[in-house]
């Protein structure tokens, strides 16, 4: 069969791998079991629980998908759709800091492609790609739902607002 583009979800590695099972060190398992007590179903913590996985292993694994479903009694396609219907859960590893430009109309008009464009230039790694070194995902993402702040660049867990190419250099030499 001919190989699968990665983002494919019959790719091969999209599906989990038996041989590489996850579960939570002690201290996060400490958080799931607290997440546990605050809603009132299982399924009400999924959310909660996969931004656990997420900051236990910095992206959702298909393996993870796997061990979340099984915590919360939910299929794996339930924790799946999930996981792919939100921007915010990483479906595959990024580096040490996930630089997401929104692209979306308000940070568009306000020249937000000259932003990311400069970042894929200047870091020379593909839109959407790490760097080999692993510091830097480079990516777009839609609305950051801070529109009248256009354009915004969210590092990691932080929003960086009304920012330009001279700016994104500023805060790249804050990040080495
Ligand atoms: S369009 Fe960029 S934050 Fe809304």
């Amino acid at each position: 069969m001919a190989d699968l583009h990665p983002d494919n979800p019959y790719a091969p590695d999209r599906f989990p791998d038996a041989s590489k099972p996850v579960a939570f060190p002690p201290e996060a398992k400490k958080k799931f079991d607290y997440i546990l007590t605050r809603y009132p179903t299982k399924e009400a913590c999924l959310l909660p629980t996969l931004h656990l996985a997420q900051e236990v292993w910095g992206w959702i694994s298909p393996e993870t998908v796997l061990y979340v479903g099984g915590l919360l009694d939910l299929s794996p396609a339930t924790v799946f759709g999930v996981v792919s219907f939100y921007n915010m859960y990483n479906q595959k590893p990024v580096g040490k800091y996930h630089l997401q430009v929104c692209t979306n109309l308000s940070c568009m008009v306000r020249r937000a492609y000259d932003i990311y464009d400069h970042l894929c230039e200047r870091l020379d790694v593909n839109p959407g790609a790490t760097t080999k070194d692993g510091r830097y995902t480079v990516v777009e993402v839609e609305c950051l739902g801070s529109c009248g702040t256009a354009p915004v660049v969210q590092v990691n867990n932080d929003y960086h607002e009304n920012m330009d190419v001279s700016k994104m250099d500023a805060l790249l030499a804050e990040l080495k």
